[in-house]
Order: structure tokens, then C-alpha cells, then sequence
């Protein structure tokens, strides 16, 4: 009787049963995946609108928000809406949590003096959320290796291969379809010998349908993990954003200080790279400045002790050493990009792919730099094509224009889209 029971559970054990574990359990590990995609995002768009007044751990112009949640929900339900449904509203426009009256909102605004901005038309219900994801997780994903400038950089730094534990997910399932299997035929075999029939010639495990049915699962869940996995990291690096060795603030010296990019980076109109300037341009004014409104002397001495200047005597006295900068931006070896070509023919601002680099107390990356990104501009961009001597050469793209026959010149047209273009 008991053993009925149990060869019933068992035979339940086998198929249905392995579809559900396995999909349950392929789903879980692509959800953290998502969820980390999310995070990226909500990060970066965090770091374009929010971090100018708030940090998630720190009180700035903005209470800190780590937490956020919890104190909106203790505030309690208010007009048919959660604590929760109130903070989506406050961030997307604090005056109509405010207007409507909800108490927890109401008495925050008395709380400080500086107003919050308006987010309305600018975030959606899914950018809020991903904020509030990030804000209440912020360090959850710490930045990974940082690819050095100096050192001979290749192109996946930063980048992970599947990780151990993929590895160590695949053998767990391995391992777990061995051991269901074995349960299963142990007891089909007690079952059968209760009932008197003759064994079976012993057909090996491998050839039984159970088991190849369970491999081809297993290389299903596998092949779905590294599709989907592959997927979120298309924007992969987007957001990341390393500490450098001096704490080089463009908030202050191209926000504040209105210093032009290209004072520093001068090559970033004439060559394929932009430069990072020299310690030599920072001595231009840092023989002068040994003091910022942050760090005190603390960080510009770093500047000194690499140049090798000795700010008691006003001398260079001393043995310099070279301040590795770790790279931020990095695209594959296999693909060209030229900044000139952009900023200068193209007419493109430094911001459009870079973002608002001018409130930013540390650089992170503000694009995807995936090929999409590339196309989508190329595609959506209309070159200054009438007006531009760069241009004169595209005869035939000129009498188009004449005769009406092409209304407008994006980058595609004259090429922009075509593989070789950006692939060596
Ligand atoms: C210009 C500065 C500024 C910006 C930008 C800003 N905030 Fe605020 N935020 C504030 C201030 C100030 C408060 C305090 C509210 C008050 O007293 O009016 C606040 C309050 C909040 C609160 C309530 C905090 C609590 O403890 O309950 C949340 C949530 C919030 N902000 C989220 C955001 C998010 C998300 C963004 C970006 C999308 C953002 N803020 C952008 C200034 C700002
Ligand atoms: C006073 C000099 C100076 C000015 C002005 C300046 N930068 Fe920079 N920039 C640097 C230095 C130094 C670094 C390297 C350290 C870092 O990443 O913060 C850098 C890094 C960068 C990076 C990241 C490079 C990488 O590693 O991928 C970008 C992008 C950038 N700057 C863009 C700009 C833009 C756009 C402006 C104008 C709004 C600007 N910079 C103004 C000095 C300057
Ligand atoms: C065109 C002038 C100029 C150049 C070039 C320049 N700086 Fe500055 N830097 C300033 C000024 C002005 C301040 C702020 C002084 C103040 O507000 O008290 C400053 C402040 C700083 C601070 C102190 C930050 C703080 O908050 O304590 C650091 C660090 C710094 N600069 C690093 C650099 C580095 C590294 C370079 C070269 C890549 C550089 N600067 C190039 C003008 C310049
Ligand atoms: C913000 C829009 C924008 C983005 C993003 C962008 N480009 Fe461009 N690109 C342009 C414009 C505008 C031109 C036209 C300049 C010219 O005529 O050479 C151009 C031209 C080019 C050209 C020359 C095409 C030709 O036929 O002469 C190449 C190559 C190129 N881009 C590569 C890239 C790569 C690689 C990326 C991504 C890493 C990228 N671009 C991202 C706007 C963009
Ligand atoms: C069309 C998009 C685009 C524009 C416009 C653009 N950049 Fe870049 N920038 C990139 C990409 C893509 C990279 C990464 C290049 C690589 O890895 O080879 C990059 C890298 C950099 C770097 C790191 C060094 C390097 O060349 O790899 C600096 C510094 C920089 N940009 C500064 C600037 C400044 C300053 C401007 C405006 C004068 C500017 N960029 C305009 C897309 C752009
Ligand atoms: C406007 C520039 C541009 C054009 C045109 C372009 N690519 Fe790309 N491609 C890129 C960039 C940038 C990457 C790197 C994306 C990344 O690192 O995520 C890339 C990556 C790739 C990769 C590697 C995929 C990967 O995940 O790293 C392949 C393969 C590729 N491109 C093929 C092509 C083919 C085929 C064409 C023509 C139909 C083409 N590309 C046209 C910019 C371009």
C-alpha cells in the first residue's frame, strides 16, 4: 500500500515534473538577470535626473532615498491609493501629491527648503520604478574590474564571461536529473518485482526516454539562460562608471568653472581618439590652485606628486609618476569610431553621447554604445548636407536633392549603415 503511494509520487515525479523545475528554475536565474538590467537602468536614469540633489545612502539638496519605500507605505493608504502609488506620484510630479492633499507628502514639504523637480513627460511608471529599485539597492552590483588605460587594454574588460555560478547551476541540474532518475528506476524496479515480472533485460540509463527528454531540457533552460543573458548585456557597460585615482570633478571644471571640453580635449575634433589631457594642462591652473572647495589640498597634492612639483619651492624637484586614469568608455577592437568624424563633420554635441558630462562629480557612461545605438542615430540623423563642403564629392546624391527625387540625406544615405563603415 505505502509503496503504491510512493511509486505513484514518483511516476508524478518524472515528466510534468521536471518541465515545472526546470522552467521555474531557468526563470528565476534569468529574472535575477533582468532585475540587473533594471537596476542598470534605473542607475543611469538616477544618475541623469535625480543625483544632482539626492545619493541613495546620503542626505544632499534631497533626503537620502535608500528607504524610500517603507517610510511612503508607513505613511499610510490615502484616497484609494498605497503609500507606495503616492511616492510614484511624488517623483513623477511632487505638486499633485502635494495638491491632493497626502498627508505624508504634505508634511515632507515643509521639511525643507529647496523644491524637487518635475518629472512629468520625462519618466514613465517603468523608469520610476527601475529608480526606486536602484535607490533602495545601490550597492548591489559594485562596479566590476576596471580596465586600466595604461595597461594594454582588450576590449571585454568589465565584461563577464558566464559566471561560476552558471556553471555550478548547469552541474546542480545535472546532478539533480541523475538522482531523480535513479529514485524512479529503483522503485519501478521494487514495483515490479512486488508484482512478480520478470526483470527486464537492463536497458542502460542513457537509452531511456526519461533521461533524453531531461537532456534536452536541460540544453533548453542552458540555451534560453545564455540567449536571454546575452540580451541584457547588449547594454552591459551602460552606467558604469569607475572611481579614478584623482577625484577630477566635471561638475566643477566644465560645469561650474565653464571650462570648454575641448581646452582638454583637444583632439576630440581633428583625430579618431579624444585625448585625456596631460597633468601638464591641469598645471596650467593647479600651479596656482593648491585648494579646491571639496578635498582641500588632499587631491590636487595627487596632481603635484605626479608631476613631480614641489608646491613649498614652486619647483618641479621631484621624480614623476604617471596617474593611470581608468577608462570609462570602451568599444570592441573590431569596430571603428572616429570623433572627429562626429564632432566635427557630423556637428554632433559632445552630449548627445555622452551625456550631461558637466554635472557629473565622476564620469559613468550615459550611452549603450551597442551597434543599435550607432544604427538608430545614423538612420534618424539628417546630415548638413546642402551647406557642407565635406559633402561635394556625393554628386549624385546632390542632383537627387535638385531634381526631388531625395528629400532629405540622413547618415544612412550616404552610407552610414554599412557594415564596413564601423567594422574593420
Ligand atoms: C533639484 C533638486 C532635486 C532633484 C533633481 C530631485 N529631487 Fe527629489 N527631493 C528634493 C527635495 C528638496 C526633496 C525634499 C522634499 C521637500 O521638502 O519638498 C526631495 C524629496 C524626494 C523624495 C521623498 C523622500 C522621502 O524621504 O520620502 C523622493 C522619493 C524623491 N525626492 C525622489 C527623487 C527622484 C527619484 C528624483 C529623480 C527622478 C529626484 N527626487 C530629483 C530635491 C530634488
Ligand atoms: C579640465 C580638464 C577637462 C575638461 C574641461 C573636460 N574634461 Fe573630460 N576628462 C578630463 C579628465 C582628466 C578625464 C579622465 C578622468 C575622468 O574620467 O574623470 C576626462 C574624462 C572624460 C570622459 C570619459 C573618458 C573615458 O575614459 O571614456 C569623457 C566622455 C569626457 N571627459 C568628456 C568631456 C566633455 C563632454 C567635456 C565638456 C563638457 C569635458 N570632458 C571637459 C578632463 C577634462
Ligand atoms: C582652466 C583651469 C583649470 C584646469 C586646466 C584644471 N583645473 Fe582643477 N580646478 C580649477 C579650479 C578653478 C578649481 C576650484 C578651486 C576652488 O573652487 O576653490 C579646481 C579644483 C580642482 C580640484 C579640487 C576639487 C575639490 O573639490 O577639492 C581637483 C582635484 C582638480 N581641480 C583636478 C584637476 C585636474 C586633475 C586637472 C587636469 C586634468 C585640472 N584640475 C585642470 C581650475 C582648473
Ligand atoms: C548621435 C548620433 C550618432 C551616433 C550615436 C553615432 N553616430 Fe556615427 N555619424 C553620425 C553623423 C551625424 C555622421 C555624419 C558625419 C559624416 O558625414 O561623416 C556619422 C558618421 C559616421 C561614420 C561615417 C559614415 C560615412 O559614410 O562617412 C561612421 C563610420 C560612424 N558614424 C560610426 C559610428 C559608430 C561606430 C557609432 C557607434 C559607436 C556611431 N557612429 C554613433 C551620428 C552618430
Ligand atoms: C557620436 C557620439 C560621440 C560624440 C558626439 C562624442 N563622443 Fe566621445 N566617445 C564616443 C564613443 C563611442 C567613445 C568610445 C570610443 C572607443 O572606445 O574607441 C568615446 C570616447 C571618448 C573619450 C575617451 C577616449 C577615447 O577617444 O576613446 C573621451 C575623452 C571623449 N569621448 C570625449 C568626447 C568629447 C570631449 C566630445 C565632444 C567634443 C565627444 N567625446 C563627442 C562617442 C562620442
Ligand atoms: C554605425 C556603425 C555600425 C555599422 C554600420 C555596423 N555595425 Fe556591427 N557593431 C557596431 C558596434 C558599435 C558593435 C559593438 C557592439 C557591442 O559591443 O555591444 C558592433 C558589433 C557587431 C558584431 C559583434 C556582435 C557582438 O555582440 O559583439 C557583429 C557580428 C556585427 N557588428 C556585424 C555587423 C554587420 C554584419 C553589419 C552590416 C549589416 C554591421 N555590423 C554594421 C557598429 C556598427
Amino acid at each position: 500500500m505505502i509503496l503504491e503511494h510512493h511509486a505513484r509520487a514518483s511516476k508524478n515525479l518524472s515528466l510534468p515534473t521536471f518541465l515545472t523545475i526546470f522552467l521555474c528554475l531557468g526563470m528565476l536565474v534569468s529574472n535575477a538577470e533582468v532585475d540587473k538590467a533594471k537596476w542598470t537602468e534605473g542607475k543611469a536614469l538616477f544618475k541623469s535626473n535625480c543625483s544632482s540633489c539626492h545619493n541613495p545612502t546620503a542626505d544632499g539638496t534631497g533626503p537620502a532615498l535608500k528607504g524610500v519605500t517603507a517610510r511612503w507605505d508607513a505613511g499610510g493608504d490615502y484616497k484609494g491609493k498605497t503609500g507606495n502609488q503616492w511616492l510614484h506620484v511624488w517623483i513623477t510630479n511632487w505638486h499633485d501629491a502635494v495638491d491632493a492633499g497626502d498627508p505624508y507628502a504634505v508634511n515632507m514639504r515643509h521639511s525643507r527648503t529647496a523644491e524637487m523637480n518635475v518629472f512629468k513627460g520625462i519618466l514613465k511608471a517603468d523608469d520610476v520604478d527601475n529608480i526606486i529599485l536602484y535607490v533602495e539597492n545601490s550597492d548591489l552590483f559594485a562596479p566590476k574590474t576596471e580596465a586600466k588605460t595604461t595597461a594594454a587594454t582588450t576590449t571585454n574588460e568589465g565584461d563577464e564571461a558566464p559566471g561560476a555560478s552558471l556553471y555550478i547551476f548547469v552541474i546542480f541540474l545535472v546532478l539533480l536529473v541523475a538522482i531523480l532518475i535513479g529514485v524512479t528506476n529503483k522503485l519501478d524496479q521494487i514495483i515490479d518485482e512486488k508484482k512478480g515480472v520478470a526483470l527486464e533485460v537492463k536497458v542502460p540509463f542513457w537509452k531511456k526516454p526519461n533521461f533524453i527528454v531531461a537532456a534536452c531540457l536541460i540544453l533548453f533552460v542552458y540555451g534560453g539562460y545564455v540567449t536571454v543573458d546575452a540580451g541584457v548585456h547588449l547594454g552591459r557597460q551602460q552606467g558604469y562608471q569607475p572611481d579614478q585615482p584623482i577625484r577630477f570633478s566635471h561638475a566643477l571644471h566644465a560645469g561650474t568653472h565653464k571650462i570648454d571640453c575641448q581646452y582638454c580635449h583637444q583632439t576630440a575634433n581633428k583625430g579618431k581618439n579624444s585625448n585625456i589631457p596631460s597633468l601638464n594642462t591641469c598645471m596650467n591652473c593647479h600651479k596656482q590652485v593648491s585648494k579646491g572647495p571639496k578635498y582641500g589640498t588632499e587631491e590636487i597634492a595627487k596632481i603635484y606628486a605626479a608631476v613631480g612639483w614641489d608646491p613649498a619651492t614652486k619647483t618641479y624637484a621631484n621624480t614623476p609618476k604617471p596617474v593611470e586614469w581608468v577608462r570609462v568608455h570602451n568599444l570592441p577592437d573590431h569596430v571603428y569610431f572616429n570623433h572627429a568624424q562626429h564632432v566635427n563633420a557630423g556637428k554632433v554635441q559632445c552630449q548627445t553621447c555622452h551625456g550631461p558630462i558637466e554635472t557629473m562629480d565622476q564620469v559613468y557612461q550615459y550611452s549603450p554604445l551597442s551597434m543599435g545605438w550607432c544604427i538608430n542615430c545614423h538612420r534618424n540623423t539628417e546630415v548638413q548636407f546642402a551647406s557642407n563642403n565635406y559633402y561635394s564629392t556625393y554628386t549624385k546624391i546632390h542632383e537627387g536633392l535638385k531634381n526631388k527625387s531625395i528629400d532629405k540625406v540622413t547618415v544612412e544615405t550616404i552610407g552610414g549603415t554599412e557594415c564596413q563603415k564601423c567594422h574593420y
